[in-house]
């Protein structure tokens, strides 16, 4: 195993590997760590120039903002100006999977917000995620730790694939609870306005500040900078299929021979594979989803078919990921 990844007990993490890895950021250097989502790529969220080496380890546009990380809900009241809807679901879902978009305070680099006047900020629900932002001090700005574009990564494994020689430690904790990355909402204003659909459910949000709105295309793009880069794409086509539709190939009439197909999803798959994973629920599908999505890549199949989920609560980060993973097809 390459010297950068190190092991660590996620429910009882080494204290000394903990210190080690703050004093790494705290001397702007860059260190990939579990959350209950999947792995961010850590770096001082008040060092511009931290958050210049995120942009470039992970070839990331640097208009699309990052998350910072906090320890306290009491360490977001410094970074930005906490709202009624805000302090409402931070009451309820802090620490969990749910990021919330604020005005800023002048404190948060404009690098780290790529250029808003808004910051996105969290609080994990992990031991070494937690352990970390404490132990440092500071607010931890972390992306997904994979190269732009590609799934985010679930484990230490994919990290080291993506970012290998560009970050300085990778902890190791296993893989990740959720699998896919947090809801990102805006709680700016009075209404409450969903970004990007997670791992924390709609309806969970909705039970407690009453109404979500889900804007439209322009608007999202407008107020998510995120949503404007393709994303989450394996290395070889994904196309989303529903149970009962038939699948056919361009080249099927010509009698040529169909392309090496793998397959991901919760049903029974009709055609013949080279690889299929089944998940047994949406929970697992979401969990597993980018690392069979990694997992296919590799399985020397030439296309991946994901099964569309038609399900609400964490169905709805899932149908969000294929969206973008197929390019819409
Ligand atoms: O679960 C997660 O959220 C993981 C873990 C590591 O915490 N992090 C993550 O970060 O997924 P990232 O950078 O891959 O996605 C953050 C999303 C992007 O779509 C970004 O555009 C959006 O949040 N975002 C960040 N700051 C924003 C802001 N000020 N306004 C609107 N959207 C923002
Ligand atoms: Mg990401």
């Amino acid at each position: 195993m390459p010297d950068t990844i190190v092991r660590i007990d996620p429910w009882n993490p080494d204290r000394e590997l903990i210190a080690r890895a703050a004093v790494t950021l705290s001397e702007g250097g860059l260190v990939a760590f579990p959350t209950e989502t999947v792995y961010g790529l850590g770096g001082n969220g008040l060092d511009p120039e931290a958050a210049r080496r995120i942009y470039r380890a992970k070839g990331r546009p640097s208009e699309n903002p990052l998350i910072l990380h906090v320890a306290s809900p009491a360490e977001a009241d410094s970074l930005a100006d906490i709202t009624p809807n805000a302090e409402k679901l931070i009451e309820h879902f802090w620490p969990g999977p749910l990021t919330i978009v604020l005005h800023s305070k002048a404190i948060v680099p404009l690098t780290v917000r790529g250029g808003l006047e808004t910051v996105a900020i969290r609080m994990p629900a992990h031991p070494v995620a937690l352990a970390l932002i404490e132990k440092a001090g500071f607010p931890i700005a972390a992306p997904s730790a994979n190269r732009s574009g590609r799934p985010s990564p679930t484990d230490a494994k994919s990290v080291f694939e993506d970012l290998g020689g560009s970050v300085d430690l990778i902890l190791d904790g296993g893989a990740t609870r959720y699998g896919v990355e947090s809801t990102v909402i805006d709680v700016t204003g009075n209404d409450v306005v969903l970004l990007r659909p997670g791992g924390m459910s709609v309806e969970d949000l909705i039970s407690v500040v009453g109404s979500v709105s889900s804007p439209d295309g322009e608007h999202v793009l407008k107020r998510s900078p995120g949503t404007r880069f393709r994303h989450y794409a394996p290395g070889i086509p994904l196309l989303t299929w529903r149970e009962g539709e038939e699948i056919r190939f361009a080249g099927d009439e010509h009698g040529k021979k169909r392309r090496v197909i793998s397959y991901m999803g919760m049903r029974r798959f009709p055609e013949e594979t080279l690889r299929s994973i089944y998940f047994e629920d949406p929970e697992n599908y979401a969990r597993g989803l980018f690392s069979a999505m990694r997992e296919l890549e590799r399985s020397g199949a030439e296309v991946i078919i994901a099964e569309w989920p038609e399900v609400e609560g964490v169905g709805r980060a899932i149908q969000d990921r294929l969206r973008r993973a197929s390019g819409g097809h």
